[in-house]
């Protein structure tokens, strides 16, 4: 699997070590990144030893008794634990994940903790969504259409038209993907990214939407849609399964088709 570039501002030194306040158990350490740029200090990696015996078992648990027992200033996104609110993204162990959904059992040894990589990071492991928030917006990532909906009812949609949207609905907006991707990291300022260009074709791909035409337009552009070169980081990250690299070839392959 890809291991990916530490965050923007990584001038890694120095740290502090924090044993475990529950001695004699099944101990781990977690290599976790810190940074605050109120402090005026350079980011570091702060080494927590966690009693396993006394910790839930996955990576968000850790981090949540980490924070609660040794260090509260330590800080985190997260919200649902259930792998659907896509807040805990992190890069765990060289891999971009959801640290409520990835095991502690499953990563071997020593557990290193960043931010996404290449986002500016706010405060230790949270990043600066805001970019990634303006694109998901640029995209119009609502259903647009020009004729009135049929007296007294909803739009609806046949189940062959409903299952056009599996693989992409469940996007849960982590940025797992798009800040596993070269060409994001190199072109953010233009490129739309993988997560941003799923959620484009969720809507390309709702047979009620009547703006495809509107929606082709504003990603023909040699940045916005074609900066993906397939190389594949973001369906292999995906915590969802899902492949960005298949939605964004079908963006692709619609451009191609309006124009014959
Ligand atoms: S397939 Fe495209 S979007 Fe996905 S990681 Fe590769 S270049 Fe990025
Ligand atoms: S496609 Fe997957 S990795 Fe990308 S934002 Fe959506 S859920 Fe996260
Ligand atoms: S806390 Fe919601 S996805 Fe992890």
């Amino acid at each position: 699997m890809a291991e990916f570039t530490l965050p923007k501002n990584s001038k890694i030194k120095g740290g502090q070590k924090h044993p475990s306040p529950q001695p004699g158990g099944t101990m781990r350490n977690f290599k976790v990144y810190r940074y605050d740029p109120d402090s005026g200090q350079n980011p570091r990696y702060d080494t927590f030893e966690v009693n396993l015996d006394e910790c839930g078992p996955m990576v968000l648990d850790a981090l949540i008794k980490i924070k609660s027992e040794q260090d509260p200033s330590l800080t985190f996104r997260r919200s649902c634990r259930e792998g659907i609110c896509g807040s805990c993204s992190m890069n765990i162990d060289g891999r971009n994940g959801l640290a409520c959904t990835t095991a502690i059992e499953d990563v071997k040894g020593e557990i290193k903790i960043t931010p996404l990589p290449a986002m500016d990071v706010i405060k230790d492991l949270v990043p600066d969504f805001t970019h990634f928030y303006a694109q998901y917006a640029s995209i119009t990532p609502w259903l647009q259409t020009v004729t009135p909906p049929p007296a007294g009812k909803e739009r609806l949609q046949s189940p062959e038209e409903r299952a056009e949207l599996d693989g992409l609905y469940e996007c849960i907006l982590c940025a797992c993907c798009s800040t596993s991707c070269p060409s994001y990291w190199w072109n953010s300022d233009k490129f739309l990214g993988p997560a941003i260009l799923l959620q484009a074709y969720r809507w390309l791909a709702d047979s009620r939407d009547e703006m495809a035409g509107e929606r082709l337009d504003a990603l023909e552009d040699p940045f916005r849609l074609y900066r993906c070169h397939t190389i594949m980081n973001c369906a292999n990250t995906c915590p969802k399964g899902l492949s960005p690299a298949k939605a964004i070839a079908e963006i692709k392959k619609m451009e191609v088709e309006r124009l014959v």
